[in-house]
């Protein structure tokens, strides 16, 4: 145990100091994952996107930033966070459904590599918004490969029933379609198939996809500059310091042996959970500890305003009492149901949860909350958004 640090690793005096709640990122877990990911992409044609919904914490963007990735994008306000955290509008893409013109307009005045286009209005409209400017586009077409990940149903967004992409079944027209537009240059196809993905399997599956595809187009003389894999790859949430760095090389590997990509041809990938989910935690303060007849509740200051996985998708993330002594974690655990202040029932970040004798004043770790915890943060309840604090050991 380092000097300063607590038998969980956290330093416990900068964050006695600190007012809760806030986000603690531990930038030496999103420098060792960057840096991973760096190692398995060297020597390939691949390029990452990091996806900036996952957590647009200017200090963390400008970490992405230097290390040299690109961003993949949902909003003009997010091109110009990336913007100015530095990364370059070339190695930028932009899905989303519901792009407004003003949005297209941001892309198309800066110059972003790519607009992952997701209906044939679209496109049309992107190919006459860059007409007005004189420019060309670039474009990939988001194809709904059909594939269930197996995840949570609302983070599920590659099976044919949701709102993502163009259907296999349509995509020769639309392919047809960008082909024949005057300011549009067709890079690619895009695909994403879900969040939180802990199996390979639905990646295999969509490298069969692709490269069904590939195959098809080939035959029809239509090559693409790069393919899109999407994001997805999932964290450990059951044990965080166990596997802070998700398993890249499982992740990569399985896409170098099975897709069989062509001469010259890129492939992108859209990661934000797997990048900087596990640097995150969400630290709280213990209000007050009560009891009913069937419950004890543990009451913090965060709320469901600071981290609304649990309430939302009933996600499951690890809880700690920082301040119970190492003492205390021998002593019998005690199941508690672990609550925020917020006006709602769902405000539940756990239910019969063991912690040790949990008293008022003591600090809770929420862990692996970099990813979908400040970025989905609001002030219902006219809380204060969640401020954030940085901790670095080299
Ligand atoms: N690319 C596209 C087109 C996406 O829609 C997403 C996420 C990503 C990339 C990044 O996915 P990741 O690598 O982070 O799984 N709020 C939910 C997750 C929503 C994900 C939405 N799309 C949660 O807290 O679990």
């Amino acid at each position: 145990m380092n000097k300063g640090q607590n038998h969980h690793g956290f330093p416990m005096e900068i964050l006695q100091q600190t007012a809760t709640p806030f986000y603690y990122y531990d930038l030496d877990v999103l420098r060792n994952t960057l840096e991973d990911i760096k190692r398995h992409i060297a020597g390939t044609s691949y390029l990452v996107h990091y996806a900036v919904k996952a957590n647009g914490n200017p200090v963390i963007l400008n970490e992405i930033a230097q290390h040299g990735l690109g961003a993949d994008l949902v909003s003009g306000g997010e091109i110009i966070a990336a913007l100015k955290a530095g990364i370059p509008a070339a190695m930028m893409t932009y899905s989303g459904v519901g792009k407004t013109d003003r949005e297209i307009g941001i892309g198309l005045d800066n110059g972003i590599g790519c607009f992952n286009v997701e209906s044939i209005p679209e496109l049309d409209v992107i190919d006459q918004l860059a007409g007005e400017r004189g420019k060309i586009a670039s474009v990939a077409i988001r194809v709904n490969p059909d594939i269930d990940a197996h995840t949570h149903k609302y983070i599920t967004t590659g099976t044919a029933d949701n709102k993502f992409g163009i259907g296999i079944e349509a995509l020769d027209q639309a392919i047809g379609h960008a082909l024949g537009l005057k300011n549009t240059h067709l890079k690619g196809l895009h695909f994403h198939i879900g969040s939180q993905i802990t199996q390979m399997k639905p990646y295999e599956m969509l490298c069969e996809t692709i490269n069904e595809l590939l195959d098809a187009y080939d035959s029809k003389d239509i090559h693409f500059e790069s393919i899109n894999v999407g994001g997805g790859l999932g964290i450990d949430y059951s044990h965080p310091d166990e596997h802070p760095v998700p398993d890249l090389e499982q992740y990569f590997g399985t896409f170098k042996r099975l897709l069989h990509l062509r001469a010259g041809q890129q492939l992108h990938f859209e990661l934000g959970r797997a990048i900087v989910g596990e640097c995150g935690s969400l630290i709280s303060r213990v209000v007050f500890v009560k009891e009913n007849r069937n419950k004890r509740f543990v009451i913090l200051d965060a709320g469901m305003t600071d981290l609304i996985r649990p309430a939302l998708y009933d996600a499951h993330h690890k809880i700690q009492n920082l301040t119970a002594s190492s003492n205390d974690d021998k002593a019998a655990t005690a199941p508690y149901d672990i609550v925020g202040p917020v006006c709602e029932s769902s405000d539940v970040f756990a239910v019969d949860y063991p912690l040790p004798a949990t008293r008022r004043g003591d600090i809770i770790a929420i862990r692996s909350a970099g990813a979908y915890g400040e970025s989905m943060a609001s002030t219902y309840n006219m809380r204060s958004l969640p401020k954030s604090v940085f901790y670095q050991k080299r």
